[in-house]
C-alpha cells in the first residue's frame, strides 16, 4: 500500500514557501470557469464504465512578468512538442488527458501542420468552396480524424496558461480536483517552469521607464511545487517530473537528487539539444535509457509506453517507487 511516508519526510520550509507563493499571487483570471470545466471533465471521466485513468500533461514554458500591467516578460525556449506528442500517446493508451499548456504552444494532433494552418493548408476552389491543398490533404485529414475522435469520446480537456502564476495556480486546481482519483491520477510535468520570478507585491505597476538608466532587478526563487502536489493536492497520484540541463555531467546528478528530494515516482532526464533523441528515466528501480531510432519516430511514444506500464503496476500493487531488486532490470530501449 502507498503511504504518505515519502511525503512526510519532505522539508516543511519548502511547503511553507509554496503556500506563501500562492497567498501573494495575483488572482487567477477566469478561475471559476476553469473550475467548472475541470469539474465537468472529472465528473464525466468518473462515470466512465472503464474506470479510465487520467493524466495531467503540462506543456510549454511559463512567462515571468516584469510589470503588473505587463509589457515585458521573461520567457524560455520550450515549444511544447514533448507535451503535445505525449498527450497523443496517452490518449491512444486509453487515458483521459488534462492538457495544461502554454497559450500558442504546440497542440496535440497539430504537430505536422504548418505554423499558419488555416492560411497555408486551405484554399478556395473556383466555386468558392473550401479545400485542403493537395500537399496537406493527408496531414489535415489525419489531424481532423484524431481530433474528432477525442472530441466524441470527451477524453481531452485543454487548459491554457501564459504566466508562471497562472501555471502554478491551475496546477493546484487540477491537483486538488484529481485527489479523488487516488492512484488512477497521473501527473506528467513536462512544462518548462521558471525557477525565478518577480513577486507580485514588489512588481512595478506600470511599464518600467528607460529614462532611469540601466535596469537592475532581483529575481526571487520560485518555490518547487512538487512537494505540495505530492503531499497536499494529490498524495496518491503517480507523479513524473522532468529535469532539463545543458551540462550532461550535472543532469544525471540533479535528476537523481530530484527523485529522492521530491518523492516522485520517476524523473525524466533530458539535455537541451539531444532532448528529441535521448532521455533517461530515473526510478528507484534504476535507470532506463530511451533513444529515438529514426527521424520518423517520436521518442514520446517510448516515454509514455514505459511510464504507463509503471503506472499500471502502481495501480495493481506497490507504491511505484520499488527498488531495483523488486523490478525488472534497468534497460536501454
Ligand atoms: O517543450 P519542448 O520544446 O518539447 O521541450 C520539452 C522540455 C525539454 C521542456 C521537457 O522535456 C522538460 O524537460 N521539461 C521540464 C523542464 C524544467 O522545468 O526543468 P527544471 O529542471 O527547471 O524543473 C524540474 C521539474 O520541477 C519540472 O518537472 C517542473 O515541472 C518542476 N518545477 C519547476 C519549477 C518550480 N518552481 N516548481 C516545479 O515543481
Amino acid at each position: 500500500m502507498e503511504t504518505s511516508s515519502d511525503c512526510e519526510a519532505m522539508d516543511p520550509d519548502a511547503l511553507q514557501a509554496a503556500e506563501r507563493f500562492f497567498d501573494a499571487a495575483p488572482p487567477l483570471s477566469g478561475e471559476s470557469d476553469v473550475i467548472a470545466q475541470l469539474k465537468a471533465f472529472v465528473y464525466k471521466q468518473n462515470r466512465s464504465e472503464k474506470g479510465r485513468p487520467i493524466v495531467c500533461v503540462t506543456s510549454g514554458g511559463t512567462t515571468v512578468p516584469l510589470e503588473r500591467r505587463c509589457v515585458r516578460f521573461i520567457d524560455n525556449f520550450s515549444a511544447g512538442n514533448r507535451g503535445a506528442a505525449s498527450t497523443e500517446f496517452f490518449l491512444k493508451s486509453g487515458y483521459a488527458v488534462i492538457f495544461l499548456s502554454r497559450t500558442g504552444s504546440v497542440q496535440p494532433f497539430c504537430r505536422d501542420l504548418p505554423e499558419r494552418p488555416l492560411l497555408d493548408c486551405l484554399e478556395t476552389a473556383p466555386d468558392g468552396s473550401l479545400h485542403a491543398r493537395p500537399q496537406y490533404e493527408q496531414t489535415v485529414l489525419s489531424a481532423l480524424k484524431a481530433h474528432s475522435t477525442v472530441v466524441a469520446d470527451g477524453t481531452l480537456l485543454h487548459l491554457h496558461f501564459t504566466t508562471l502564476f497562472e501555471y502554478l495556480q491551475m496546477l493546484g486546481l487540477v491537483g486538488s480536483l484529481l485527489e479523488g482519483f487516488g492512484k488512477r491520477a497521473f501527473f506528467y510535468l513536462a512544462a518548462a517552469v521558471s525557477d525565478f520570478y518577480v513577486p507580485w507585491e514588489t512588481m512595478h505597476e506600470h511599464k518600467i521607464q528607460s529614462a532611469g538608466g540601466p535596469l537592475a532587478m532581483e529575481l526571487c526563487n520560485v518555490p518547487k511545487m512538487i512537494p505540495l502536489l505530492r503531499r497536499r493536492w494529490a498524495p496518491e497520484a503517480f507523479v513524473v517530473s522532468f529535469k532539463l540541463e545543458t551540462d550532461m555531467g550535472m543532469l544525471m546528478q540533479k535528476a537523481k537528487g530530484a527523485l529522492l528530494k521530491n518523492g516522485v515516482h520517476a524523473v525524466v532526464a533530458n539535455e537541451l539539444h539531444t532532448r528529441k533523441d535521448k532521455v533517461v528515466i530515473i526510478e528507484a528501480a534504476g535507470e532506463t535509457v530511451l533513444t529515438r531510432d529514426s527521424r520518423d519516430e517520436d521518442i514520446e511514444e517510448k516515454i509514455v509506453g514505459h511510464l504507463t506500464q509503471r503506472h499500471r503496476l502502481y495501480l495493481k500493487h506497490g507504491n511505484g517507487r520499488e527498488r531495483a531488486s523488486d523490478q525488472a532490470a534497468p534497460q536501454s530501449i
